[in-house]
């Protein structure tokens, strides 16, 4: 099943590496036209040619999104190039730190309220004019965390825990526009994030994060953009205030059940998409 998003056009943030990326491309081939969304150190410029050369339609936004200032200039952006805008995906996103709460910086807490919060807050107003033209909407990341809670990055669960929340709002508030708003919860994803050579998890977390999934292993970014375009697309008309987890099911799971997973379920599955920056997102704190 093809062109499901034809005639759409898409704002993804964090569209350059992981998630995003994966958003990006599955939504050109299914016919959006996608404004990749990045900070300016991000692959984004790479993966609008990537698409172009599978002949799919996008442009680059480098920008912080978390800036009111630059959030509009993404939304002008894309109403200037494409006409109008049908989707917001929120999906940028930090996890700078891995810490007990005890030794938790405050550095790290304000970059997730501006990177995890203030994005989906300042790109989510932005964009609401122009959905409400083309009774459009938003599909927002949140987290198995924000759900369970997540040791040792206890305040990062707060933050997805806060997007739950803030979109279910916007999901009855904007009905009246004709705006859906609708919510993604990955579990642990093969991205930068879950790997201790990439990012800031330690061997016993991603040790305990893929015995504690029944599937046994981390979703491919792939599997959780098909949930993402699922969401975006009209077959998701009467869909509106949910949260759509895509967990491999940690999040109802008791135990080390993930060593039990039958083989089948543990390999993660080939897909379609052409993915390079899967693992190029930073974990680092930038761009204050
Ligand atoms: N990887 C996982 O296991 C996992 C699990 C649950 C939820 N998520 C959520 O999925 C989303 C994507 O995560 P990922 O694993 O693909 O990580 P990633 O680092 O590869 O992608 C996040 C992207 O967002 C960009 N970004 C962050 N703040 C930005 C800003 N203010 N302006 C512009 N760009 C910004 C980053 O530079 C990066 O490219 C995040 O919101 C994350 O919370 C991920």
């Amino acid at each position: 099943m093809k062109n499901r998003l034809e005639g759409k056009v898409a704002i993804v943030t964090g569209g350059g590496t992981g998630i995003g990326e994966a958003i990006c491309k599955k939504f050109a081939q299914e016919g959006a036209r996608v404004v990749v969304a990045g900070f300016p150190e991000d692959p984004v410029d790479d993966v609008v040619k990537e698409i172009q050369k599978e002949g799919g339609e996008a442009i680059a936004y480098n920008g912080d999104i978390s800036k009111e200032v630059n959030a509009k200039e993404c939304v002008e952006l894309a109403v200037k190039e494409y006409g109008q805008l049908d989707i917001l995906i929120n999906n940028a996103g930090v996890f700078p730190e891995v810490n007990m709460l005890q030794d938790y910086t405050e550095e790290a807490l304000d970059y997730m309220i501006k990177n995890n919060i203030k994005s989906a807050f300042a790109m989510s107003k932005a964009a609401l004019p122009e959905l409400h033209k083309t009774k459009g909407n938003i599909v927002s990341a949140g987290s198995e965390a924000g759900v369970i809670g997540i040791a040792q990055n206890a305040p990062y669960g707060g933050t997805k825990g806060f997007i739950h929340a803030f979109m279910k709002g916007l999901a009855v508030e904007q009905s009246q526009f004709g705006v859906r708003v609708n919510v993604v919860g990955p579990g642990p994803i093969d991205t930068a994030w879950t790997h201790k050579s990439t990012g800031p998890m330690d061997k016993k977390m991603v040790k305990t994060m893929k015995v504690a999934t029944p599937m046994g292993r981390r979703g491919s970014p792939e599997e959780v953009a098909n949930v993402y375009c699922f969401l975006a697309s009209d077959e998701a008309s009467y869909v509106t205030g949910a949260l759509y987890m895509v967990d491999g099911g940690i999040t109802v799971t008791k135990g080390p059940v993930g060593e039990e997973a039958d083989s089948s379920m543990k390999k993660q599955p080939k897909g379609d998409l052409d993915l390079e920056h899967s693992k190029e997102g930073h974990t680092s704190i930038r761009n204050k």
